[in-house]
């Protein structure tokens, strides 16, 4: 029989299985942000479409074909964020955060774009995001990207290269803009109906195109790098140097535009050829109009986000561990009257013992059939309540997986300091 109902396309639960790969990916991410100083900021997911077209680009594919856009109830049009950049920007205006001072930030949490669903792209994902404001200069640049770099290491991540270009300042960027769109429309008919729709509206992310009919004549195109203004010159190459200092590998990558408008001057991705096409794991840049062209003082800013769907794939197919730890120790409960008995030891032990992970077995049965669940479960000790146990105040200790496996019989406010020094070793 057909499920009634499934999860949406491109939208995926994560199963209990996998959530502890998950739980260990985060924790690392949260602690070497906490190391570099960032502080997190939650953001709501859903925002006014309108701060996306500002920020993301009218005329990107984000904003034309992949939000999720719907009419509140009162009629406001308002976005499930396909990204948290903007929504972050937002609340650091809104609230004041800029003003005179510099904010190291990141969030985490769910983003939503139509796309196409395929391995590594979906409709629902998971991003890290760290952004930094009030900061001009390549050494935060180098910063975030020395953060990324560590959080590979510390994921234990090899097979990554980090791609960087710049896109320089938006005067330059507006010449540039003007030669791009001469190039190509001294080509016009060497292009495909996606970029001739593109050509005026938004030439930079003709570079972008994966069509392969394309391959010459961006390959012929006029290159950003070779036309950088001065100040974004400088401020690439002093970049540069500080990667080199770092000991962080990159490779330049002069096609590399980004699909989002905001960004100027420094862009990057980490990109692996592990995961097919889907290979870009984390990406991000510098975006110094942004704060201003949101309606805040003109504040430079920089950041990244990561994709954990990406991310989890590649420590899975590393083999990295993604199971939860076992039960220290299974409760058997046989026979009614032992039931209350059971449930209240098996609070007071975990009042006294907060580290100690214990199942308690529920839904009744008999000895045998409880057993074997606690033998499943994988604990290392099975304590067994019964009516012998209960008349004579004691507690059935068996140990599940030493080779010295004799039952033991102990006084029930004993059983607390057996399980401390045996099963938790302390
Ligand atoms: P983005 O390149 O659109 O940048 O996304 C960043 C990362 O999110 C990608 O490199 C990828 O790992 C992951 N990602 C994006 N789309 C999907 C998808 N459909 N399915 C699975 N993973 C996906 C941004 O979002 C910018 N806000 C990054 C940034 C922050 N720039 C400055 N600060």
């Amino acid at each position: 029989m057909a499920k009634q109902f499934q999860a949406i396309r491109g939208m995926n639960d994560i199963l209990p299985g996998e959530s502890a790969l998950w739980q260990n990916l985060e924790t690392t991410l949260r602690e070497v942000l906490a190391a570099y100083g960032y502080h997190e900021i939650r953001l709501p997911i859903v925002e006014k479409t309108e701060l996306f077209a500002r920020s993301i680009g009218e005329v990107t594919d984000i904003v034309e074909k992949e939000m999720y856009t719907f009419a509140d109830r009162n009629g406001d049009s308002l976005t499930l964020r396909p990204e948290g950049t903007a929504g972050c920007a937002r609340a650091c205006i809104e609230h004041g955060l800029l003003h005179n001072q510099t904010q190291r930030l990141w969030y985490a949490g769910p983003m939503f774009r139509y796309e196409k669903p395929q391995k590594g792209r979906y409709r629902q994902f998971h991003q890290v995001g760290a952004e930094a404001y009030g900061m001009a200069g390549p050494d935060i640049d180098a910063e975030l990207i020395c953060l990324s770099a560590r959080l590979w290491q510390r994921l234990g991540i090899r097979a990554v290269t980090l791609q960087l270009n710049s896109l320089g300042s938006s005067a330059a960027r507006a010449a540039y803009r003007e030669r791009l769109v001469a190039y190509f429309e001294s080509r016009r008919d060497e292009l495909d109906e996606d970029s001739r729709r593109r050509l005026h509206a938004n030439p930079l992310r003709i570079l972008d195109s994966k069509n392969p009919t394309l391959r010459t004549v961006l390959a012929e195109a006029p290159a950003l790098l070779d036309q950088l203004d001065p100040e974004s010159r400088a401020h690439f190459e002093e970049l540069q140097a500080l990667l080199a200092a770092a000991g962080i590998a990159y490779d330049i990558n002069p096609r590399l535009v980004r699909g989002l408008d905001y960004y100027c001057k420094t862009v990057f991705e980490w990109v692996t050829d592990t995961l097919g096409a889907q290979g870009t794991i984390c990406a991000g840049g510098r975006y110094d109009g942004l704060i201003e062209q949101l309606g805040g003082q003109p504040v430079p800013g920089v950041g990244f986000a990561l994709g954990l769907e990406r991310l989890v794939a590649m420590l899975a197919a590393a083999g990295q561990p993604g199971a939860d730890p076992e039960p220290h120790v299974y409760l058997i409960i046989v026979g009614d009257a032992a039931q209350r008995h059971g449930l209240a030891l098996a609070e007071r032990l975990r009042d006294q013992l907060p580290a100690l992970r214990l199942r308690m077995h529920c839904g009744g049965g008999g000895f045998k059939a409880q057993f074997r669940r606690a033998d499943h479960s994988g604990a290392r000790f099975a304590l067994i309540l019964g009516e012998d146990e209960i008349n004579a105040d004691t507690v059935a200790v068996k140990p599940l997986r030493a080779a010295q496996n004799e039952q033991l019989s102990l006084p029930r406010d004993q059983v607390a300091a057996y399980l401390r020094a045996a099963a938790l070793g302390e």
